[in-house]
């Protein structure tokens, strides 16, 4: 047996709330520059804007000993105008996709935050190639955009799938329900 072909332990166990302590924080800035600047080159050097100045930043945290370890999973929201949110910078750590339905969660966690916030219209610019996975979670495509260079879809959630969260960072346990193939 070769040890190269051994995939390390990833614990099943999430924690999908907002972020508040410096290293989320710092985890959250962390895994968007993998992302968006190494991973896809959206951006040449680093992917921080206005919106960082009032957006609540979201995470999906992977665990060590049932205790919050890293930062695997990150989105953003702000209100862009009144009653209207927008969700942003959506991104898991590639070891971390189609495992835990992490991405999922945070979307969850992104709308139902807003909704508990007086959101009656929560919004995203969406990549196209995700564009069925939020299809699946209740949202509707409303006309195809270009942002940075790269072809999006303008999408809105179904809010009645979406009940309000009052405590974002209270959050909640994710359990992953499939390891991704070996
Ligand atoms: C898009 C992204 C956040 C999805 O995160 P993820 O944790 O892998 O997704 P999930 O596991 O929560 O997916 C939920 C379900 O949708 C499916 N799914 C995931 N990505 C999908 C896609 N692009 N198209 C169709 N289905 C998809 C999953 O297989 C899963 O199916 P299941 O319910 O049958 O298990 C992640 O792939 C990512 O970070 N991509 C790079 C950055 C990016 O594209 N950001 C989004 C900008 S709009």
């Amino acid at each position: 047996m070769s040890l190269h072909s051994v995939k390390g332990f990833l614990s099943p166990d999430f924690i999908i709330r907002a972020a508040a302590q410096p290293w989320e924080l710092a985890g959250v800035r962390q895994l968007r520059h993998q992302v968006f600047v190494q991973e896809q080159g959206i951006f040449d050097t680093h992917d921080r804007d206005a919106i960082d100045d009032v957006a609540l930043p979201l995470a999906a945290l992977s665990t060590f000993a049932s205790e919050a370890d890293q930062v695997v999973g990150t989105v953003r929201i702000h209100e862009c105008s009144s009653r209207v949110w927008r969700g942003s910078r959506l991104a898991v750590a590639q070891s971390h996709r189609r495992m835990g339905r992490l991405g999922a969660e945070l979307i969850r966690l992104a709308v139902s935050t807003a909704h508990g916030r007086g959101c009656d219209r929560f919004l995203a610019q969406v990549q196209i190639q995700n564009v069925t996975l939020f299809q699946r979670l209740h949202w509707t495509p409303l006309r195809e955009i270009e942002v940075h260079g790269v072809p999006h879809m303008e999408m809105q959630a179904d809010l009645a799938f979406y009940p309000p969260i009052l405590d974002p960072f209270a959050g909640w346990k994710a359990l992953s329900v499939k390891r991704k193939a070996a």
